[in-house]
């Protein structure tokens, strides 16, 4: 595990903009795990600037994603393949073909599970694989558990999920309870993990998740046995290690 201390949230996005577009330029086919939520807006931004100066370029770049809301459509504003289009893959040259996230409109857990487990066998793994921390310590939508989940499944969503992202919705009562979400095992597979936490109210989780012991209870935990985990926080998110 290498932790990088960031300055802030700037600082934090581009040094996590920088790993990711060396992958890229080092393997211009990368299959890149790409994560949602607040934290990496930034990362996208950045790429999106350097693919605009013509730094970068996306043509052969296969993208897996975490997780999306079960019961919501693709051209609904919350849904995540709504968020990554909107943030990142309308501005850049990704082909719309290689782009992935689980059919959250199909409400047949077990068949979008399968298929999803099957895509990312079928793409050959996940070269660089991004992720945010909830405050629970959840990676995906993995939540807390008594088991590591391994595959794509189906997941109750915690209060304190709901509650973190309720901000994205209208009204609370219309963040959807369940989702689909890669599981440990796929996360674990991939070849490179880099974790990006900024804010205060990560600090408490970042220490818990790796410093503290590796156990379902704190999804996150178990990066620390990864063999190519990177952590970048920033300075409010590690003011507890
Ligand atoms: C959601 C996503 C996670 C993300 C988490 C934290 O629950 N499923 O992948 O890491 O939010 O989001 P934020 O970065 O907004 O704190």
């Amino acid at each position: 595990m290498r932790i990088i201390r960031a300055k802030d949230y700037s600082d934090m996005s581009r040094k996590a903009a920088n790993i990711l577009s060396a992958q890229v330029i080092m393997q211009p086919d990368a299959v890149l795990g790409c994560a949602t939520g607040g934290t990496p807006v930034g990362i996208y931004r950045q790429l999106i600037e350097w693919y605009q100066r013509g730094d970068l370029d996306f043509s052969e770049v296969t993208t897996v994603n975490l997780d999306e809301y079960r019961g919501i459509s693709r051209e609904s504003e919350q849904s995540y393949w709504h968020f990554m289009h909107s943030n990142f893959f309308d501005h850049v040259n990704i082909a719309p073909e290689r782009i992935h996230l689980p059919e959250g409109s199909n409400l047949n857990a077990q068949e979008v599970c399968r298929a999803y487990t099957e895509m990312i066998r079928s793409v050959g793994g996940i070269d660089l694989q991004l992720l945010g921390i909830g405050t629970d310590g959840h990676i995906g939508f993995n939540e807390p558990n008594t088991v590591f989940e391994m595959d794509t499944h189906c997941v109750d969503l915690t209060e304190s999920t709901v509650e973190a992202n309720k901000r994205f919705f209208a009204r609370k009562e219309d963040v959807p309870r369940q989702a689909y979400t890669m599981g440990i095992r796929d996360i674990m597979q991939a070849r490179r993990v880099l974790m990006v936490a900024s804010g205060a109210d990560k600090a408490k989780i970042v220490r818990q998740a790796f410093f503290g012991p590796v156990t379902p209870a704190v999804p996150a935990s178990i990066l620390q046995i990864h063999p190519d985990f990177t952590l970048i926080v920033d300075q409010e998110a590690a003011a507890e290690i």
